[in-house]
């Protein structure tokens, strides 16, 4: 646990006269206008980001559909839509949530495990681009809605090719026995059925192995299985359009021993797996769908050190963040760099403390004998690589009202969702009661 953090990108936090900032502004000045805890954003980190995973893919004809699960604010999909941005959804409130940020329907995959009827057919009346499909009962729900809409669905089989990416275990989604995706013997039992269906129209086909990859080449190797069933789909006659790569672009979260490939990479991994399952000569459309890659290291959780105790001689640092704003240290064990918003003094040393938060559950920590400076109550500190899966999966536990995100571009600063009041953790909690005859 007590490993050496890495040297993270310095572009858009950075200290600065002795006090840490996002991009032009301190963070004592966020923490002074919007509180703590809060998410901070650097604007730029995220521009820069989707710059590098576009160009990526520069050479081939792509779209970058960025997973919306990772971070859904309504702002950061419109700054992404604008760059021209595509999107990956999971669900009908993620549609409706993209629709609403101006994103074309067009430029929309839809994924996930378990959509509803109602979801489907939201999606079809939406226009989205493809509609990828995990089992054969998901095609025939898919099929009865395409026919009671008088549609054709644009179906993409996103195949299960069984690469390991190496991954923690609850972020890995490529193996067989993962709930995810279609083993090739299977989608390829569904090939006739939607060949011949006048409300199915297969336009592609997608594969995602797991979240944080450390390397390309399980990307790699997942892409070149799928193209080479793209090659026999074509030669059966579909009209694919599409080949989706998927997600698990990595970032930097500052424990990494290894080197973190960049996007460049990645693009070359895909465009590989794509010649080596002999489906160059079919010119698909190349689509990626990363979320951490996008916005991650874009952002920060904000907090503040309510109390120091020592403790079985541990030195216990408790912040008013928790596993309510930053799920992933309880979750996966995930490491994230924390760094003191006042530039340490290096003189006064390092000592390990575990950094936890108030709710009542000991996997309530957002990091483990880590060496920090020494702190005291009303200190500021950053929580880095927060931007992705910080927000988007937190949580009411314990009472707690929901945090603020602030966007920074320059020396703007921007409130993008509004820290919830106490009446609005519990909206919606009428007694309304009815039996049953
Ligand atoms: N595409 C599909 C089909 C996915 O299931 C996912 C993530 C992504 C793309 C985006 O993965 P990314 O590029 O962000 O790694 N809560 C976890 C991550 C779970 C991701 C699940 N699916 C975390 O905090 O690490």
């Amino acid at each position: 646990m007590n490993r050496p953090a890495q040297r993270l990108d310095e572009r858009f936090f950075a200290y600065r006269g002795g006090s840490l900032c996002a991009e032009a502004v301190p963070f004592d000045e966020l923490a002074r206008r919007f509180g703590t805890p809060s998410y901070v954003y650097s604007g730029a980190a995220m521009d820069d980001a989707y710059a590098a995973i576009d160009a990526a893919l520069e050479t081939t004809p792509h779209l970058v559909a960025y997973a919306v699960k990772a971070n859904g604010n309504l702002s950061i999909l419109r700054r992404l839509g604008r760059a021209g941005c595509g999107m990956d959804i999971v669900s009908g409130g993620e549609l409706a949530r993209v629709l609403a940020a101006g994103v074309p329907a067009a430029r929309i995959l839809f994924s996930g495990v378990g959509k509803t009827d109602t979801e489907l057919r939201a999606a079809l009346r939406a226009g989205v681009r493809s509609i990828h499909v995990e089992s054969a009962p998901e095609l025939d729900a898919l099929e009865g809605v395409a026919h009671e809409l008088g549609a054709r669905a644009p179906v993409a089989l996103r195949v299960n090719p069984n690469v390991d990416s190496e991954t923690h275990p609850y972020i890995a989604t490529g193996l067989h026995d993962n709930k995810f995706g279609l083993e090739l013997p299977i989608a390829r039992s569904l090939l006739p059925r939607i060949l011949a269906s006048p409300h199915l129209s297969l336009v592609g086909l997608g594969c995602h192995v797991g979240s944080q990859c450390r390397s390309p080449a399980p990307i790699e190797d997942a892409v070149a299985i799928t193209a080479s069933f793209a090659a026999e789909c074509a030669r059966a006659g579909a009209r694919l359009r599409l080949l989706d790569a998927g997600g698990g672009w990595p970032i930097r979260y500052g424990d990494e021993v290894e080197r973190i490939h960049p996007p460049a990479d990645f693009g070359q991994a895909i465009r590989r797996g794509v010649e080596r399952g002999g489906a160059a000569g079919l010119n698909l459309e190349i689509a990626v769908e990363p979320g951490r890659a996008l916005v991650g290291d874009a952002g920060v959780l904000l907090t503040r050190v309510l109390y120091v105790k020592e403790q079985a001689g541990k030195r216990f640092v408790v912040v008013d963040a928790a596993m309510t704003e930053l799920i992933r240290p309880a979750l996966y064990q995930a490491y994230h760099a924390v760094l003191p918003v006042t530039e340490p003094d290096p003189r006064a040393g390092r000592a390990p403390a575990d950094l936890v938060g108030p709710v009542c559950e000991t996997a309530d920590f957002l990091a483990l004998a880590r060496p920090l400076p020494p702190l005291r109550r009303g200190d500021l500190l950053a929580i880095r690589g927060a931007g992705a899966y910080g927000a988007s999966m937190a949580s009411n536990y314990n009472g707690r009202p929901r945090a603020p995100e602030v966007m920074v571009d320059a020396n703007l600063m921007q409130l993008i969702r509004a820290r919830e009041t106490i009446e609005d953790t519990w909206r919606g909690e009428m007694s309304s009661s009815v039996s049953i005859p």
